[in-house]
């Protein structure tokens, strides 16, 4: 009854040029390792629930990649979107998907575009979650130890438990709080990271949209008689053009009062921007990370990441991103690398 949930919609724009909407991170080997992001997603879950209970949430621009990356995966198990509606839409509509194949569905909701680098140990986290949630009618999501005041991610404040290994309760989820709201999160040592990855059984998860994001429940759960047949993609292509845009995290975690976390120690890293790469890295004596074809002088803490048949020639720079794809270079302070979006907005109105 274990069942995957990969979410493979975003288009990843703070990564840009190397994300780009025709090709988002996710289906990039963003670490050389010959897997990209989504196969890697995928193959961490070998032995966790058979082949056929993975299902991939996507935009349908993306289907073609993610049946190429993933062949095993048949028609039925890439779910395509016509539009992007941010992750409850996204999970509702696999989680509904799911329990008119299987109403004892166990679930595991996992993102395209993270990496871990201790896969055993992902692996005992994630079976430690998924015992508890079997039966019972708890919200499980992981957490992760925060290392700086990020104001990108949701932080879970939890009740600690001397000893325990296993789900802790929850006391308070805060997605995405301001800088002085997340450097008192972090200074108080109460709160972990929302690592984004959640688990629990198909009915508490039904319970949650039905009380939380009631409209959203009621456009997925009119598919009950459309899901696996014909009338699918008619159904979908309804519900799209009627749900609203919101995320799990602010729609249904923020508000749930039946939240566990599990603290969990894998290696984890999203890779969300061009630092968050940087810092995972290997990096060469001048604290760089480089990629392609490059002559470096007098250049450190840098990241450059340039195409393999062009050389690259860098000299004095220190604390840079030098990143080019397909059509675009970027040059950018890696301290202003917020910035990166409003390049692709400015980007995308010259064409
Ligand atoms: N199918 C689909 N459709 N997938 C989507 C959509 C969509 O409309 N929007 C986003 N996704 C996918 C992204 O590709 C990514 O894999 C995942 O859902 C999460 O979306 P992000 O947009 O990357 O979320 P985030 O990073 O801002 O925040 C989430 O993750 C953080 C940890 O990385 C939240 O869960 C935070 O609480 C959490 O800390
Ligand atoms: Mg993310």
């Amino acid at each position: 009854h274990t069942y995957v949930i990969i979410m493979a919609g975003g288009v990843g724009t703070r990564f840009w040029p190397f994300s780009r909407t025709s090709y988002p991170k996710q289906f990039h080997d963003v670490l050389g390792t010959g897997r990209t992001l989504l196969q890697q997603t995928a193959d961490r879950f070998d032995g966790v629930c058979p082949s056929e209970n993975i299902y991939i949430v996507t935009s349908s621009l993306y289907k073609d990649l993610c049946q190429q990356q993933l062949p095993q995966l048949t028609d039925d198990q890439v779910l395509c979107e016509p539009i992007a509606r941010n992750t409850a839409p996204c999970i509702a509509y696999a989680c509904y998907k799911i329990a008119q194949r299987d109403p004892e569905a166990n679930i595991i909701v996992a993102p395209a575009d993270h990496i871990i680098l201790k896969e055993d140990e992902f692996k005992r986290t994630i079976q430690t979650a998924l015992d508890a949630t079997k039966a019972q009618n708890i919200l499980v999501t992981l957490g992760i130890q925060p290392s700086r005041p990020d104001t990108g991610y949701g932080y879970i404040q939890y009740i600690p438990e001397a000893g325990k290994t296993g789900p802790l309760r929850v006391k308070t989820f805060t997605e995405k709080p301001h800088l002085e709201l997340a450097q008192q999160f972090v200074e108080s040592g109460e709160f972990v990271w929302n690592a984004g990855i959640f688990v629990w059984n198909v009915k508490s998860i039904i319970n949650a949209f039905e009380s939380y994001l009631p409209e959203v429940a009621e456009i997925f759960e009119e598919g009950n008689n459309a899901y696996y047949s014909e009338r699918e993609k008619a159904f979908v292509a309804k519900a799209y053009s009627l749900t609203g845009s919101i995320s799990i995290d602010n729609g249904v975690m923020e508000k749930a009062d039946n939240v566990y976390v599990v603290l969990s120690d894998f290696g984890w890293s999203d890779l969300g921007t061009w630092k968050s790469l940087y810092e995972v890295s290997d990096k060469n004596d001048d604290f760089n990370v480089i990629d392609g074809h490059i002559l470096l002088y007098d250049t450190k803490n840098c990241i450059i990441k340039t195409p393999k048949d062009r050389l690259v020639v860098v000299n004095g720079l220190d604390g840079y991103i030098v990143a080019e794809y397909d059509n675009v270079l970027m040059i950018c302070r890696k301290e202003e690398e917020q910035k990166v979006k409003a390049f692709v907005a400015d980007a995308k109105e010259r064409g």
